[in-house]
């Protein structure tokens, strides 16, 4: 089964976008983070960049959104040319409205959970979204620790999507590496957004490849995977 690498520009030399979107050949989204000081403590760029690197590079971007009023803003990062646009439930006023927005305008529509918001509330959502991402670290600033006690959300996630037959796909964010990614795998993300474990490398577009080798194969011997 296949596993997405979304190398996270977080960690890349923002004064050097267009290269480092490069570096990253093969890589199967280029995940950029939003943040406006407010959501997050963290400051980094907005729908001008956006529409810049969109030009910049033929890999479709993934725009994690870490803003309050996502309801109002979501929508200018489809017309920036995201492929995908991830809004925070907890700051969202009407996320069925929003998703059904972001998908009318041409891109994915996501939703994202802090570490402490649960899924359950939101199984009935589960159909309006193309993809659900779970923070594996509290969002805000990328090269932090793996939150392991994120592993049985992700389970119930995937059991959930599962049980309704949904082609959601299930992204994981923080703390992902050569030595995390297999337990988010067996899990049941298949969607894997990596900052400091891709730019820290000395090969970015090798680590993107060995990222996904070692996804796909822990995916291949999980027990969510072998029923597909
Ligand atoms: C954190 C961001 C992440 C961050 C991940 O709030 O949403 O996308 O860049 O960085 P790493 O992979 O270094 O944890
Ligand atoms: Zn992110």
């Amino acid at each position: 089964m296949a596993a997405q690498i979304n190398p996270s520009i977080l960690s890349a030399d923002f004064a050097r976008l267009a290269d480092e979107a490069q570096a990253v050949a093969g890589a199967d989204w280029l995940h950029v983070d939003v943040m406006d000081n407010h959501f997050v403590p963290n400051l980094t760029l907005g729908v001008p960049v956006v529409e810049s690197l969109a030009r910049a590079t033929d890999i479709p971007l993934d725009c994690h959104l870490m803003i309050e009023a996502p309801d109002r803003w979501a929508p200018q990062y489809v017309e920036a040319g995201a492929g995908s646009v991830t809004f925070h439930v907890e700051a969202a006023a009407a996320p069925v409205r929003l998703a059904r927005e972001i998908r009318a305008k041409g891109a994915k529509a996501s939703m994202a959970l802090r570490p402490a918001t649960p899924i359950e509330p939101y199984e009935d959502l589960l159909p309006e979204l193309d993809m659900l991402l779970i923070m594996t670290v509290e969002p805000g600033f990328g090269g932090q620790a793996f939150l392991d006690i994120m592993l049985p959300k992700i389970r119930r996630t995937r059991e959930l999507i599962s049980k309704h037959g949904l082609d959601l796909w299930l992204q994981v964010d923080g703390g992902v590496s050569a030595s995390t990614i297999e337990q988010c795998a067996d899990a049941g993300a298949d969607v894997f957004v990596a900052g400091s474990a891709v730019y820290g490398a000395e090969d970015p577009a090798e680590a993107v490849r060995a990222l996904r080798n070692r996804a796909e194969a822990a995916t291949g011997k999980a027990s969510w995977a072998c029923d597909h």
